[in-house]
């Protein structure tokens, strides 16, 4: 089955087609990222990305068409990420897809955001099926998944503030660079010293699967501004090194506890800061160590995209989930 799917949560429009059943696989996924306007203001201006998004729609998903070689006659649902994410930017490619899915009479299927990151594994890994374990971290969520079948998802932990990504780009943006910076702390930290600095944990110590970025953030910044007060030099690869490493320690800590209770298998890595070479290695080694299967997408589909959006809606068609054309977007995740 080939689905046309839509993505315009937040500052990325994203149209794809992907194959679906025995097989999952990307025909296309074009990705039109804002990141550069948005880099001027240091983070996503709301309006400006629906504006961007309403531009870039419609040329994409005829691109995306175009490059898998699949006419809209052949489409076998539309799906679409109607929440969470920015309401005017979700509702540019709810309307869009309803329209689309109207008027070519094809099935509309709803999407959640955070769903999607976790089915982005599928291509890498063609046998893989819940039940399993997942953390999605982005730049909004950061959250324990236990999947217990393609669809039912039940959250078992999550950060009780700011998201692990959030915590990258505010830390980032103190030390001068351009916004997102969590690729480039991840540059930095290669070549930093891991114990140079050592900052609160993001692991709350109650026993629970919860993490609080915002207090680990706060303490970073506060340094920061400290040592400038001090007219003190502050290495930024060792500051970039250090972050990473207590952010790492951190989710290796809760992970330990996840799979215990749990009792998960596989374990699969997922949204936007899995794209951490630091975190995939130490979650890799500690998944082995344990004799656990570990999965992650590839760098290229962590980020925000329309093939995951696409794999996910598969199986959500298949569970009977087709939505009226009345479906709405939702800021919230539940
Ligand atoms: O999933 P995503 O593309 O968008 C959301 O759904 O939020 O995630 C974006 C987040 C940003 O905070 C970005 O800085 C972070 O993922 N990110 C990284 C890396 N690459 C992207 N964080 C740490 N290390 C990276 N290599
Ligand atoms: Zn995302």
């Amino acid at each position: 089955m080939y689905i046309l799917a839509l993505e315009s949560s937040c500052d990325e429009t994203s149209a794809a087609v992907v194959e679906m059943g025995e097989k999952r696989k990307i025909l296309s996924n074009i990705v039109a990222s804002q990141v550069e306007t948005h880099a001027l203001y240091g983070g996503v201006v709301p309006e400006i990305a629906s504006r961007a998004h309403i531009e870039a729609i419609s040329g994409i998903t005829e691109e995306a068409l175009s490059q898998a070689g699949i006419p809209l006659s052949k489409i076998g649902a539309v799906g679409v990420t109607n929440r969470p994410g920015l309401i005017g930017a979700l509702l540019v490619g709810v309307s869009f897809a309803k329209a689309l899915a109207f008027s070519n009479g094809l099935p509309l299927v709803p999407v959640v955001h955070i769903h999607g990151h976790v089915a982005a594994n599928y291509f890498s890994y063609q046998d893989l099926k819940p039940p399993f374990l997942a953390l999605v971290a982005s730049g909004g969520h950061t959250s324990f998944l236990e999947v217990r079948s393609y669809t039912d998802f039940v959250t078992v932990g999550r950060t009780r503030d700011d998201a692990m990504g959030e915590a990258f780009d505010k830390v980032a943006r103190v030390m001068g660079i351009p916004y997102p910076g969590g690729a480039e702390m991840d540059r930095l930290a290669t070549m930093g010293r891991a114990d140079a600095l050592v900052f609160p944990s993001a692991a709350i110590p109650d026993g629970s699967l919860d993490f609080s970025f915002s207090g680990l953030k706060t303490h970073v910044i506060n340094y920061l501004h400290t040592q400038k007060l001090r007219g003190q030099e502050v290495s930024r690869e060792d500051l970039a090194a250090s972050f990473t490493e207590t952010v790492v320690s951190s989710v290796r800590k809760k992970l330990s506890l996840a799979l215990e209770r749990t009792g998960c298998r596989t374990f699969v890595l997922a949204g936007g800061v899995s794209a951490n070479s630091h975190l995939r290695e130490a979650l890799r080694r500690d998944c082995e160590a344990r004799g656990i299967r570990f999965c992650v997408p590839p760098p290229s589909l962590c980020g925000d995209n329309a093939a995951m959006i696409g794999a996910q809606a598969y199986y959500e068609f298949l569970a009977g989930r087709v939505a009226p054309s009345s479906l709405n977007a939702y800021a919230s995740a539940e």
